[in-house]
């Protein structure tokens, strides 16, 4: 039986092949040929998720889409019927809105991974550039699709950030009737945005995500301990002219992956059955309230994943600083492969200052991401988000001058093994 299943395999396969003859060079070139760093850690599994993550959010998304109606008018009462009328409709839709929360969850994981071992140097400046990009599309996609539901807090939070493009003088006003399609946001705005977050953005980010892991594989993967395996000795079990300290990605780490992917589905089960709502941070409570633009709910504040920014916006007093701090927060990680001044990639064999710098932009963002959640009323702790917002800046303006003056250890010619 396995024989002839076998036999038909290998037969579909020299089909393909003759008619394709790029496609086995491509899976091998990608997969049982790319040699991986063997010392990969923990950090190292935030990548795949974010692709599961990213394949949940578009198959989930594509059943939302068949039940929702992309209407103001609509819009809210769809989702109800998907929560209580379509069969398995209220598990799809916790899947979805907990793999956006999710998302962030592990892309911010992921790109501090990326701070802690300097993947963003040389040779890898474009690969943390395609990074930023999927990181700001992201954003937008998150943004549009909590507008869907078209629930209070849809409504006020698109009233809000689309206002923030009425700051820039001279065009502000004119943009932003522009962006919304009416003087608040509305049907045409909900129309527009629905079209962006099923099918124009998901594009993007895919084609982005495909260039990403394409610039990648170009120049390798970096690792916890920053050692180019590339320039270290070469030789493997399966390749004596391939790196020595390199592993073939597949089989090896599809398995880890699995692993990791198990364990975080588990997480993921966990918040989609007991907490889908998770205190009102993945889904608020406002949004259970149809949108209503003469009721304006008491806090208005975005989803946990853009509180960070939320909070600089509002501890600056000037409205448009606000914005451009807002904007030049997000906008300055694009430089980070050309402010760090450091010979030495991974923080294991940097000194202090590095360990000290990390910590601090990690409590910084992690603050003010927490002052963003609030009221925002607490004169205090206004003064706390403007230092904080200060330190934030500091860690990137300062970086050439700290990167440069940390004292360094001698890497390794090898990569590691131990934690
Ligand atoms: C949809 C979002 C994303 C997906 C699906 C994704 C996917 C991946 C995958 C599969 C890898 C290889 C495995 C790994 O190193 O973990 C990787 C590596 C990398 N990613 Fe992402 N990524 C995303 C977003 C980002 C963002 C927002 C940044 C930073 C701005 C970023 C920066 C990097 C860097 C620097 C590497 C190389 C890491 C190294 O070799 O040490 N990625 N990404």
């Amino acid at each position: 039986m396995a024989n002839i299943f076998t036999r038909a395999a290998n037969g579909a396969m020299d089909w393909v092949n003759a008619r394709a003859p790029g496609m086995m060079p491509a899976y091998r070139k990608h997969m049982t040929e790319y040699y991986a760093p063997k010392n990969f850690n923990l950090w190292y599994y935030f990548g795949s998720l974010a692709l599961l993550v990213l394949v949940n959010q578009i198959l989930t998304g594509i059943f939302l889409t068949m039940h929702f109606k992309p209407s103001a008018a609509e819009a809210f009462s769809s989702v109800e019927y998907i929560m209580r009328d379509v069969e398995w409709g209220w598990l799809i839709r916790y899947m979805h809105s907990t793999g956006a929360s999710m998302f962030f969850i592990v892309v911010y994981l992921h790109m501090f991974r990326g701070l802690m071992y300097g993947s963003y140097q040389k040779p890898r400046e474009l690969v943390w550039i395609l990074g930023m990009l999927i990181y700001l599309v992201l954003m937008a996609e998150a943004f549009m699709g909590y507008v869907l539901p078209w629930g209070q807090m849809s409504f006020w939070g698109a009233k809000v950030i689309i206002s923030l493009f009425g700051a820039i003088p001279v065009i502000g006003n004119g943009l932003t009737e522009w962006i919304m399609g009416d003087y608040l946001p509305g049907d045409a705005t909900l129309n527009r945005f629905f079209a962006l977050h099923v099918i124009a953005l998901p594009l993007v980010l895919l084609l982005l995500v495909v260039l990403h892991l394409g610039a990648l594989h170009e120049v390798g993967s970096n690792n916890p301990d920053g050692v180019e395996i590339k320039k270290g000795p070469k030789g493997n079990r399966w390749d004596a002219n391939k790196p020595a300290d390199g592993i073939p990605f597949h089989p090896y780490y599809t398995v880890k992956d699995l692993f990791g992917t198990g364990f975080f589905l588990i997480l993921c089960a966990f918040v989609i059955f007991f907490a889908p709502a998770f205190g009102g941070w993945f889904l608020e409570h406002d949004n259970f309230t149809e949108a209503n633009r003469l009721v304006t709910p008491e806090h208005i504040k975005p989803v946990w994943y853009y509180t960070p920014y939320y909070a600089m916006l509002r501890v600056v007093p000037h409205k448009l600083s606000g914005v451009i701090v807002m904007f030049a927060a997000i906008a300055v990680l694009f430089l980070v492969p050309w402010l760090d001044r450091s010979k030495v990639k991974s923080h294991r064999y940097r000194g202090w200052m590095t360990k000290v710098m990390l910590g601090m932009l990690a409590i910084c963002f992690l603050w003010l991401g927490k002052i963003g959640a609030g009221p925002g009323t607490d004169p205090v702790e206004t003064i706390i988000g403007r230092v904080l917002t200060f330190l934030y800046f500091v860690f990137f303006i300062t970086m050439p001058i700290w990167t440069k003056l940390d004292r360094t250890k001698p890497v390794p010619e090898r990569v590691t093994m131990h934690d």
